[in-house]
């Protein structure tokens, strides 16, 4: 044990334990510290920091890094409190839309550098169960989400979803250390699902829980991918999903900032009406991609709005528009086969393949950053997938994606992204009542 002279910074050192017992405000008083914590070298097993904050781990990780163990002094964000062992389990849960995704994910913070891999913490994560109910077959009827169905069905779904799932993961309920969920965007009535099974869980069973964005979670996927340790902050997103198509510049976790966005369309929605005029089923994303693998794209010149504009904004309205165009004069001279069809997905696919990736070589040149990550339901098309390699070869880039069942909606990317967040020390919180919102702007997220 030792004191300082003013008795501000009490220090123990018992059992392997370092203890220091001082507020946040480590100021100049390090010293003491760095004299204990040389001394104690080699027989530390643990760091507990009471009333610890991020400016805290900042200061004492570049004064002192390399004199502790590294995955001792990893801030797990229980309100100020350093754990030794930072494992954290997170139960997510993604009931957004038309996916009912549940997955149990186990991570921990790396021993790299604190500037790579995931959440700049270098953190691992590792999927222990999962599983995915999709609605598609649900909605196809209609040939989009009907949302009352997709909450129904959601309804019936989750539960045994859960409990396949921790069963699988092997995992007790007393090891989670957060129970995630969406807490939005996306439909009102589905979410309120997830968030009061989720809410219901945690009070049972005692746990704190996590509201996830659900674009975070897209973006953060990625990730989760073994091979994503290299890539540093400040990076590129390309968010391509249903609802969205944006490009962000991403400083850290939470830190979003939005350069470029559709200001019609998304370019999900551009897969999905295309099909639709084209009568090619639902969702039309793959549809779209299954039907170009026999059609030839230059039989039909379709427009690539904005692409030599200086913006890095997306327009994808006209696209649809020239479909309709063409379809109409297709139906009406009774050329609308199959061969057609196939021509006209194909030339949809490398329209929105060239706008997708010519932005985002604009905003590598412009940004100077040469990372991008790729998510959201549109990243699984191979397309888009082949386009980029090609890329990543010529203008020496890296892109990556995340695998293609988890650009779509899932359990897996809503744990990750809680996970991070924890690990980042965001504290979770107690379960009580419930609310989600249906409109959430990324740029509203709180940092880490
Ligand atoms: O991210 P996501 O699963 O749900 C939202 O959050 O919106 O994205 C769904 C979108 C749909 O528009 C779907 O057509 C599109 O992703 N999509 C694809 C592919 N798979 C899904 N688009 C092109 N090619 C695909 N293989
Ligand atoms: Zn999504």
């Amino acid at each position: 044990m030792a004191l300082d002279r003013s008795r501000f910074f009490p220090l123990a050192l018992s059992r392997g334990f370092f203890i220091e017992l001082s507020g946040a405000q480590l100021g100049e008083q390090t010293d003491l510290f760095d004299g204990a914590l040389k001394a104690a070298k080699g027989s530390l097993k643990g760091l507990v920091f009471f009333d610890s904050n991020n400016r805290h781990r900042g200061r004492l990780s570049k004064k002192f890094s390399g004199a502790w163990p590294r995955k001792t002094h990893k801030y797990l964000g229980h309100r100020g409190f350093w754990q030794v062992s930072p494992v954290v389990h997170v139960l997510g849960i993604e009931t957004s839309c038309d996916e009912t995704g549940v997955a149990l994910i186990r991570a921990q913070p790396g021993s790299g550098s604190s500037q790579t891999g995931a959440g700049a913490s270098g953190a691992t994560g590792e999927i222990l169960a999962q599983a995915l109910h999709s609605q598609v077959a649900l909605h196809a009827a209609y040939g989009g989400v009907v949302p009352e169905l997709a909450s129904r069905d959601h309804i019936q779904k989750l539960a045994g979803l859960v409990e396949r799932v921790m069963s699988e993961a092997g995992v007790d309920w007393a090891a989670l250390d957060a129970i995630a969920f969406t807490e939005g965007p996306g439909l009102a009535g589905a979410l309120l699902v997830g968030a009061s099974l989720a809410q219901g869980l945690a009070a049972a069973v005692n746990k704190p829980v996590i509201g996830v964005h659900h674009l975070e979670g897209h973006l953060l996927s990625p990730l989760l991918d073994p091979a994503a340790g290299d890539i540093k902050f400040p990076f590129l997103a390309l968010l391509v999903s249903g609802g969205h198509t944006q490009i962000m510049r991403v400083d850290g976790l939470g830190r979003y900032a939005l350069l470029g966005e559709t200001i019609d369309d998304a370019a999900g929605e551009a897969f999905d009406k295309s099909a639709q005029l084209l009568g090619l089923g639902y969702p039309g994303g793959p549809e779209i991609a299954r039907w170009s693998t026999s059609g030839r794209a230059d039989r039909f010149d379709l427009p690539r709005p904005l692409m030599r504009r200086p913006t890095l904004d997306f327009s994808f309205a006209g696209l649809k528009t020239a479909v309709l165009t063409h379809v109409q004069k297709l139906r009406s001279s009774l050329a609308l086969d199959d061969q057609a069809r196939a021509d006209m997905a194909a030339a949809v696919q490398a329209a929105i393949v060239d706008v997708l990736t010519g932005k985002c070589r604009k905003a590598m040149r412009d940004t100077e950053i040469h990372q991008l990550v790729v998510a959201g339901g549109v990243g699984a098309n191979q397309a888009l997938r082949q386009a980029f390699a090609e890329i990543s070869r010529q203008d020496q880039c890296r892109v990556l994606f995340a695998p293609p069942h988890l650009c779509t909606d899932n359990g897996v990317m809503i744990a990750w992204a809680a996970a991070l967040r924890v690990l980042g020390g965001q504290p979770p919180s107690k379960a009580s009542g419930f609310s989600v919102r249906p409109r959430w702007p990324l740029a509203e997220l709180p940092l880490v």
